[in-house]
């Protein structure tokens, strides 16, 4: 039978992640026939979190879901929004009582897709086990006949394949994202899920994770938390296309991919 295809983007920083993306997401969805876009934005607002602003920029690009991770609380005034927004989340397996939700179930020209974003531990905050919490998210949303994604914001290499096979046969796709360097090992697991390790991001190249290389550079240098700024320059847009069985609801193939983006 046909088939459906999601796009997940990695982490979108700053002006030039949203103006790469208000550029060429619509262009890219349509032309490698995507028809449901993950976004994650934890970073949109100049480097650090996001706002309500800067949340319906991207949504206005083109993402139908825009997820994020540890940075999502620095702008205080998106709480409410990520109370109201369906199609914001932040990660599951914060402890209950935490403004937002970390899942959501989306109707789509006919398919109906999960979202499910997480949160690791290794060199971030210790909060409640990603495993549990996304496993039965993904579940829950299986059986309501979903295909479901899973934007998995953490750091090592080593949590995130441990959080991929823990989904295996559950999650149509488990993509990382946070460290804003695009992995080369999209492949499906065993069991069929589709998998990468890190999407990459939405921003400038010439940058170090986005940021102004010089400020960074003299950040690790001196060992001075000096305050960072966005990069300035030429941009690409960073993430993976995964295609799906329509009926089955199995996933055929992964592809990340780097598209530059002339920035008008
Ligand atoms: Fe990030
Ligand atoms: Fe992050």
């Amino acid at each position: 039978m046909g088939e459906v295809r999601a796009l997940m983007i990695g982490d979108v920083v700053g002006e030039a992640g949203i103006n790469a993306l208000e550029t060429a997401l619509r262009p890219l969805a349509a032309e490698r026939g995507a028809s449901f876009v993950v976004v994650n934005g934890e970073n949109a607002a100049a480097g650090f979190g996001l706002t309500a602003e800067t949340l319906a920029r991207i949504l206005a690009a083109g993402a139908d879901v825009v997820t994020s991770g540890n940075h999502v609380w620095e702008k205080r005034e998106v709480w409410p929004t990520l109370e109201s927004e369906k199609r914001v989340l932040r990660p599951a397996n914060y402890p209950a009582g935490v403004p937002g939700r970390g899942s959501g179930l989306y109707e789509k020209d006919g398919t109906l897709w999960g979202v499910v974003n997480a949160q690791g531990r290794q060199g971030l905050t210790p909060i409640d086990c990603p495993f549990r919490a996304a496993a039965s998210l993904a579940e829950e949303l299986r059986g309501q006949g979903a295909i479901t994604l899973v934007d998995f914001h953490a750091e090592t290499t080593r949590e995130k394949e441990a959080f991929g096979f823990h989904l295996d046969g559950l999650a149509g796709a488990v993509a990382g994202t946070h460290t804003h360097v695009r992995t080369a090992d999209a492949r499906l697991l065993p069991k069929g899920t589709a998998y990468i390790s890190d999407l990459g991001m939405s921003g400038v190249v010439d940058g170090i994770i986005g940021m102004d290389a010089k400020i960074c550079l003299e950040r690790c240098r001196t060992s001075i938390p000096l305050r960072m700024e966005c990069a300035v320059g030429k941009a690409s847009l960073n993430g993976a296309l995964i295609v799906f069985d329509a009926e089955s609801r199995a996933a055929v193939s992964i592809e990340g991919f780097t598209v530059p983006v002339e920035l008008t």
